[in-house]
């Protein structure tokens, strides 16, 4: 059983001195790549950060391993021992065009156990943490438990794209509820979504795609404030391969699930 606390309190210091060096990045230009497609942005910062993070934990924690978006790591197949889940940047598009709504998501593991999650809103010097049944913090004010809304006032946050046709889901499944509910919102970030549906901003969020980095550490803070999270179609996050994700306040989840997607969303592609 690892010391949780220690290993917290490098966390917030690493994860405080990346936010500060992420800032000082605005002044500097940045050399901006393609992944998957012309839209999925990465720069040298997300790989600045993310080998920051490598460097930090294997001279610290030499057992711990690295399962990171930019891949600076080992390749990571288990989450057996200790494995800190990193994302350096979410919301690279945000980060590029806005220099703003992007955060450093860290979720750190202990036999596939969530036992930390951190995530840093850095130009809003927001830092939401949490330790596993320890609460949910936001900038060290602890985040009250989740209450149920009902759907009329709700906001949702959900991407536009998943409105319009596309390879995953039949899109006018989502028109019942969109239109039902208060509001929509999309931030660009999954990580500041899930931090938001933790403190109360958001009711829910959900999408139909995400990499385990995009929410190791939200799933904790989620579980902290007793919210409600699964894969669209309700079942467990697949932490190595991703999932879809569907995050709400107590209560939303299984009223929705039911009554609008009949509990049998379609298991196309996610
Ligand atoms: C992305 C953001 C975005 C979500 C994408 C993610 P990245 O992460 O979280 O909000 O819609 O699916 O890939 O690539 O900016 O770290
Ligand atoms: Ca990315
Ligand atoms: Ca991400
Ligand atoms: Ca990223």
């Amino acid at each position: 059983m690892e010391n949780y606390i220690g290993i917290g309190t490098y966390a917030k210091e690493w994860i405080m001195t990346a936010g500060k060096r992420l800032k000082s990045s605005f002044e500097e230009n940045l050399n901006i790549e393609t992944k998957a497609n012309a839209n999925d942005l990465v720069t040298n910062m997300d790989k600045e950060i993310e080998q920051f993070f490598l460097d930090r934990i294997t001279e610290t924690f030499p057992t711990h391993r690295i399962f990171g978006e930019e891949g600076m790591g080992k390749r990571v197949t288990d989450l057996k021992g200790v494995v800190w889940i990193i994302d350096p940047i979410d919301g690279t598009m945000n980060f590029v065009h806005q220099q703003r709504n992007f955060a450093i998501s860290i979720g750190i593991y202990e036999d596939g156990i969530g036992k930390i999650g951190l995530i840093y809103d850095v130009v809003h010097n927001e830092l939401y943490h949490a330790f596993k049944g320890k609460g949910a913090y936001l900038n060290d004010i602890k985040l009250p438990k989740l209450t149920k809304v009902p759907i009329s006032e709700m906001i949702l946050s959900l991407n536009a794209t998943w409105l319009m046709e596309n390879k995953r889901i039949d899109h006018q499944i989502l028109t019942p509820l969109v239109k039902d509910v208060r509001g929509t919102r999309s931030y660009g970030s999954a990580a500041i979504e899930m931090a938001y549906v933790a403190c109360g901003r958001l009711d829910a969020y959900m999408t139909m795609r995400l990499a385990p980095w995009d929410f190791a550490a939200g799933s904790i803070l989620i579980e902290e404030v007793g919210g409600e999270i699964t894969t669209m179609s309700g079942n467990p996050l697949d932490y190595i391969n991703g999932s879809s994700l569907f995050v709400s306040k107590p209560g939303l989840h299984q009223e929705i699930l039911e009554s609008y997607f009949h509990n049998s969303w379609p298991a196309v592609n996610y």
